[in-house]
């Protein structure tokens, strides 16, 4: 396996070729739950639900790193009622789910400037990381105030930084010295980004690391996202020839 993506066999129906990082960009909470007159929260509220259907389905068939874009930075410009349901939500789910998540192995972890919110919210989130951060089946990275080039900025503020104090050198500066002050450098970069919602964009979600994933768009909303969705985006990537920016292998090439 060249692109270090892990084989699955035991299950007839799960795809042959399993991503070792799932990101994904759960869109289309408030079109599902206006098509059922409720608000928008209400969506919200499902949308939770196939999160825990999705870090399940991630345990099942042993993808090693999920990473979700649960509130982005510019979804503070939201309406304070909907933005105070979502910090509701957040602080419930981290109650309700933690036991479970930590009896699954997983390890959780928040990222994005996380100062923007409040003190008991930031508690519960440093509690959460604390007490799961030995585990090791499966690492569920929760982006939440995170924008892709906020993420860029700060590693670069800290590089900075880091030239300052003498221990680098500014003029040695690359991609290779600057992707450890990123978020995410301590697991492999996304091999497939799933977007929910409709929408074909990447909207300010991972802008480096997702340089060479794979892009699996579906117009299924957020709250109807289940196994049988997630089987269909595996299956896609799993027939995608992933290059890197190389040429195919010769001998595929010729055989097709
Ligand atoms: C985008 O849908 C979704 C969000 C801004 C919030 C995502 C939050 C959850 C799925 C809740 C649970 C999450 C965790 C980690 C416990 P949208 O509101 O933009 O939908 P729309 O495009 O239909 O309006």
């Amino acid at each position: 396996m060249t692109d270090g993506s892990t084989e699955f066999d035991s299950a007839t129906t799960a795809p042959a070729i399993i991503p070792r990082h799932i990101a994904i960009v759960m869109d289309g909470n408030g079109r599902w739950a206006r098509r059922r007159a409720q608000p928008r929260s209400f969506g919200h509220r499902a949308g939770q639900k196939a999160v825990r259907t999705t870090v399940e389905y991630c345990l099942r068939h042993g993808v090693g790193v999920l990473t979700l874009f649960a509130f982005s930075s510019e979804n503070w410009k939201r309406p304070d009622a909907e933005v105070g349901a979502l910090m509701e939500l957040f602080l419930k789910a981290l109650d309700k789910e933690i036991d479970e998540l930590h009896k699954n192995e997983v390890r959780v972890r928040f990222l994005g400037q996380l100062s923007a919110f409040s003190e008991a919210l930031r508690t519960r989130m440093h509690a959460a990381a604390l007490r799961t951060a030995g585990n090791a089946r499966l690492t569920l990275n929760v982006c939440v105030s995170y924008g892709g080039r906020w993420d860029i900025a700060q590693a670069a503020r800290r590089a900075a930084e880091a030239a300052v104090a003498g221990e680098l050198d500014a003029a040695t500066i690359d991609e290779a010295v600057l992707a450890p002050f990123l978020c995410l450098a301590d697991v492999p970069p996304p091999d497939l980004l799933i977007r929910t919602g409709g929408e074909r964009r990447i909207s300010n979600f991972l802008l480096w690391q997702l340089a060479y994933a794979e892009l699996y768009f579906t117009d299924t909303l957020w709250p109807d996202m289940d196994a049988a969705q997630l089987d269909h985006a595996l299956d896609d990537y799993a027939r995608r020839e992933r290059r890197f920016g190389c040429v195919p292998d010769p001998v595929t090439a010729r055989a097709s």
